[in-house]
């Protein structure tokens, strides 16, 4: 190994083993870098070191385990789960309250465990996330297993039902023994694709075993793990595969508030007047899910970064083909026009709304009394 001690030098190394994905390799580096810098530059060597005390993966469950491989599938040998050892999130949630109520419960219930296991209590281990796509679900996972300082597994059982169904059952069976013995928070992803697969015939005994298997081990599931699921068509699933989860959350597309909360923070920073753009989002975005809606924004942002000026004149873009009803045209005519973000023109041009509705709804009742006054 060159030797260290020259700051440009290192970074890049630093960098080029980090890119790699070699977490070892980067603790490892940071270790010789504390020790190559310390007497030059105290305060970072200090800094690092620290940072090395409390990193995570020293202690994680899954380095402790890390003698035991992965389950793989039992044929191809690709590997069935996807591990994010420290779960991150690219921004913070918005949440329903409802949702968060059901989502903080899980966590804290994790929290007092002694208070629960004086009472003979457990704390609740099973939990099903209902919904339409781009609603937070993975993403409720993921906060819960940052939360709770675990690490999260996630299985996608529409990949694992892809393959044949005999082995699927071996595959899950293989994989929630290795959940079983972390420390861990596993998430069931798309759990329905259990229920989909019905169009062969000859397949009907092997779902039926399949469906055992899945309520056994969810049966059997510790409750020193936490075991979540998601689906978005949870009519499909088998009621007693339904019945076996503690707690369900049903997560609802994001109203007018979540819309305006989520807008504001992904513009925040990025626009010259986020608190509008977030009103006027609210009324355009209606019905839409939150990755949609991040979609769009990110969209608009890139067009400015390539095209250059603020994000701002790429945003009305967005508004053309949302499917709005009348009312929402109408209404975010009005709001683009009140807030001067556009002239009655480029807001009729945006939303179709005609020139006269939009005049009349801005200048409040007005406008029409002085008509009618004038038509008679
Ligand atoms: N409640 C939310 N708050 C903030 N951002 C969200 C929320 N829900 C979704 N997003 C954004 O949309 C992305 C996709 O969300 P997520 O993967 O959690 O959706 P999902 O409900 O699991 O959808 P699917 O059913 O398709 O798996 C997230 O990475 C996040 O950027
Ligand atoms: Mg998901």
């Amino acid at each position: 190994m060159a030797k260290l001690g020259n700051v440009e030098g290192d970074i890049v190394h630093l960098a080029r083993v980090a890119l790699a994905g070699r977490n070892q390799d980067v603790q490892l580096l940071l270790h010789r870098l504390a020790k190559a810098y310390r007497d030059t530059s105290p305060q970072l060597a200090a800094k690092v070191t620290e940072l090395l005390r409390e990193a995570p993966t020293r202690s994680s469950p899954l380095r402790r385990k890390s003698e035991t491989a992965l389950p793989v599938d039992v044929d191809t040998r690709f590997q069935l789960l996807r591990v994010e050892d420290n779960p991150i999130l690219e921004h913070e949630p918005v949440f329903s309250d409802q949702i968060a109520v059901k989502l903080e419960r899980l966590v804290g219930e994790r929290r007092h465990i002694d208070a629960l296991l004086q009472q003979s209590l457990h704390p609740t281990k099973s939990a099903l996330f209902v919904g339409p796509p781009g609603v937070g679900k993975t993403m409720a996972a993921r906060w819960i297993a940052r939360s709770l300082e675990r690490p999260l597994l996630i299985l996608d059982l529409a990949a694992v039902m892809s393959s044949y169904l005999g082995r699927t059952g071996t595959n899950l069976r293989h994989v929630l023994e290795y959940a079983k013995s972390l420390d861990c928070v596993l998430l069931l992803d798309e759990l329905d694709a259990v229920a989909k697969r019905r169009d062969d015939k000859s397949e009907i005994g092997e779902l039926k075993r399949l469906v055992t298997v899945l309520i056994q081990e969810i049966d059997d599931w510790p409750s020193t793990g936490l075991l979540l699921a998601a689906t978005n068509h949870s009519e499909l699933l088998d009621p007693a595969i339904w019945r076996r989860f503690e707690l369900v959350a049903d997560f609802p597309l994001p109203d007018e508030q979540a819309i305006e909360a989520f807008t504001q923070h992904l513009l925040t920073h990025k626009s010259k007047d986020p608190t509008k753009w977030a009103r006027i989002m609210s009324v355009a975005f209606k019905g839409h899910s939150f990755s949609d809606i991040e979609r769009d924004i990110l969209s608009a942002r890139r067009a400015a970064a390539i095209n250059g000026g603020v994000v701002d004149d790429h945003l009305t873009g967005l508004f053309r083909g949302q499917g709005l009803s009348k009312t929402d045209r109408i209404n975010l005519a009005e709001i683009l026009v009140e807030t001067g973000t556009t002239s009655q023109r480029t807001a009729h041009d945006l939303t179709g709304v005609s020139r006269d509705t939009i005049r009349k709804r801005v200048s409040g009742t007005k406008t029409p009394k002085r008509r009618l006054v004038k038509n008679e």
